[in-house]
């Protein structure tokens, strides 16, 4: 797979894309990650990237050029554009599996104020992370890319995202590893018997348990 991501702020990617599972996925050439900056696509004197509102009002809006030709310029038939923004489709695990799914990601990070709306035009999908309102748009892709190259095969174990939260709208059961007794809070027993049937009822019942208590609102989902 490969992700493409239009940004102002390249360097804010460094940390990601150089630690851990990530940088591993990367190295072993499962995923490439592309960091762009769509300043570099300004015809706009200067290089500038956005401009006053028409109408009135504070701040900047990013222009529509720079994004549209950026994008113009690295899209393929088998790209799928994401404009990240709070008014998009939130984002969940289901997505991140379809998107595991595609072999072009092209990600846009807004910025400042907000961007134009005839940017809208050239994306496929436009996807929030959450409800609250961050600077731009690169956090949401490092959350986005970070879930989705995790599920690409061969980067992580596959067991352990079938485990995963939010598989089958269930929260993840409880674990442990030793010590047995810690500050006095012992690992239930059952987990120490070695019967493999006890063991993923119990699993299954945590699970339910825990989901039922936290987000019920996972189960009406079923
Ligand atoms: N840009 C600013 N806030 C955002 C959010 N919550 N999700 C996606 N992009 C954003």
């Amino acid at each position: 797979m490969r992700i493409d991501i239009l940004t102002l702020f390249p360097n804010m990617f460094d940390g990601f894309l150089n630690e851990s599972i990530i940088k591993r996925a990367i190295d072993k050439g499962l995923v490439q990650v592309n960091i762009i900056n769509f300043r570099d696509y300004s015809t706009l004197p200067h290089n500038k990237v956005d401009d006053t509102p028409y109408g009135g009002g504070s701040g900047m809006v990013l222009a529509p050029q720079p994004i549209m030709d950026a994008v113009d310029a690295i899209k393929t038939k088998e790209s799928k554009v994401i404009l990240l923004t709070p008014d998009g489709k939130k984002y969940n695990q289901s997505m991140a599996y379809s998107l595991a799914q595609e072999k072009h990601l092209i990600i846009i990070c807004g910025h400042y104020e907000g961007f134009d709306e005839r940017i809208r035009s050239i994306a496929d999908l436009e996807l929030s992370i959450g409800d609250y309102v961050l600077t731009g748009g690169e956090l949401p892709s490092m959350i986005i890319s970070d879930s989705v190259i995790r599920l690409i095969d061969g980067v992580i174990d596959k067991d352990s995202h079938l485990n995963d939260s939010f598989n089958n709208n269930l929260l993840d059961y409880p674990t442990y590893t030793k010590p047995r007794v810690y500050r006095g809070m012992e690992v239930p027993s059952v987990l120490l018997n070695g019967n493999h049937k006890e063991i993923e009822e119990y699993r299954k019942n945590e699970a339910l348990k825990r989901t039922n208590e936290r987000r019920p609102d996972l189960l009406d989902r079923n």
